[in-house]
């Protein structure tokens, strides 16, 4: 077994109706003044918002509210944090409720306003400082059932354009305090992006099932995931109202966010970082519609090497096939195949778009292949290859 380590995890609270929680929990942890980060409208338009407004002024918990539309710009987290720095109550803690960018937002907040200068001087490969590790307390609560950012250490922050990048800040200490887990607030999400945030989930789990850094920690969390996922995923896309499947995607999505914090990720996560940087293209999309040429690649190399250890690469796929699929095809090749068969019903079912719909163009394509790093991928993979993976799904 290769040496790994586990950092923090967030405190979970999982349930429906959560959220009626919130209040309390806030004047548990002796907060008296909150950032509250927000989305777009959906949240706040909800009865679930009046609730908790309701519900903070009756415990005398003062808020100061955000909103952050599409994934945050380092201008736009150091906004926040001078406006905080302006406040004559200032923050003693910050709240996050809505999708991964929102939720990556607080964490870049709440970090940011115990450090000095913008949080662009010290985002990895752009920035020059080292995050100190010190925030504010931090309590996630997604809205979507995607990224798993409740669970992870790093807040991604974008600069769109020719020169632009998709970049983290990272420290240990990022993982949020607490993850408030309501799959009630998932029921608002709309199926196309039900659809996306449900596939980045999916290809977190699977990219920390078989990344060269995965751990037994990790390996039963991730497989039993797959599995919720396998079982909820169209259903949540065809019926956002079924409670069940948007609980099994909310476990699922959040339980990826601890496998991607804990072990790794794998090339569809290298190639979506310089194509995110690139183009003004949701993560989700990105993943969504390159998990399955990329699977294809790297099963159709694994059933080429000889391993027969019980954890060679093709088992891996084989095993997260079987937890995907809910079916055992009896071999490896088989329940490998499974998992292909099934990343594509799920990828043409819910229309994830071509990289030539999106926008690209083939040179885009050279370009990103250049740019991507897949250090953790289970087989070695040359840009070639990485080439070949996006010209499948051109
Ligand atoms: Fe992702």
């Amino acid at each position: 077994m290769n040496p790994f380590q586990i950092t923090r995890l967030p405190v979970l609270h999982f349930g429906v109706g959560g959220i009626s929680q919130l209040p309390q929990l806030l004047q548990d942890r002796s907060l008296k003044t909150i950032a509250l980060i927000l989305g777009g409208k959906s949240f706040k338009q909800s009865k679930a918002y009046d609730r908790l407004i309701e519900g903070l002024k009756k415990v005398h918990i003062r808020y100061k509210e955000f909103s952050i539309v599409g994934e945050p710009s380092p201008d736009a987290v150091d906004a926040i944090v001078e406006t905080l720095k302006r406040e004559a109550f200032p923050p003693d803690g910050v709240v996050a409720i809505g999708g991964g960018s929102v939720i990556d937002t607080g964490k870049a907040v709440s970090a940011l306003y115990t450090m000095e200068g913008s949080v662009q001087d010290y985002l990895e490969g752009v920035g020059t400082r080292k995050p100190l590790g010190t925030r504010l307390p931090l309590i996630a609560v997604p809205t979507t059932a995607g990224t798993g950012a409740e669970a992870t250490k790093n807040a991604v922050i974008s600069r769109v354009g020719p020169k632009g990048f998709k970049k983290s800040l990272r420290h240990d200490n990022y993982v949020p305090d607490v993850a408030l887990l309501d799959p009630e607030l998932t029921i608002s999400c709309p199926p196309e992006v039900t659809a996306a945030s449900g596939l980045d989930a999916i290809t977190q789990l699977l990219e920390a099932y078989t990344c060269t850094r995965a751990n037994p920690f990790t390996d039963g969390l991730a497989l039993k995931a797959l599995e919720l996922a396998g079982k909820g995923f169209l259903i949540a896309y065809r019926d956002g109202n079924n409670l069940e499947a948007r609980s099994q995607m909310a476990y699922a999505a959040y339980i990826s966010g601890v496998c991607l914090a804990q072990a790794g990720l794998g090339v569809v996560h290298g190639i979506a970082s310089p194509m995110g940087g690139l183009f003004p293209l949701s993560h989700g999309v990105v993943c969504g519609t390159l998990v399955v040429s990329a699977t294809r690649f790297t099963v159709s190399r694994a059933m080429r090497i000889d391993d027969p250890s019980e954890d060679s690469v093709l088992k891996r796929y084989a095993r997260a096939g079987m937890a995907l699929s809910g079916k055992d095809a009896g071999s490896d090749n088989g329940n490998a195949a499974l998992l292909i068969k099934t990343l594509e019903r799920f990828s043409t079912e819910t229309n994830m778009p071509s990289l030539r719909t999106l926008g690209l163009t083939e040179s885009d394509l050279s370009m990103i292949a250049s740019k991507t790093e897949a250090k953790y991928h289970p087989i070695p993979l040359t840009v070639q290859d990485i080439e070949i993976i996006l010209k499948d799904r051109y």
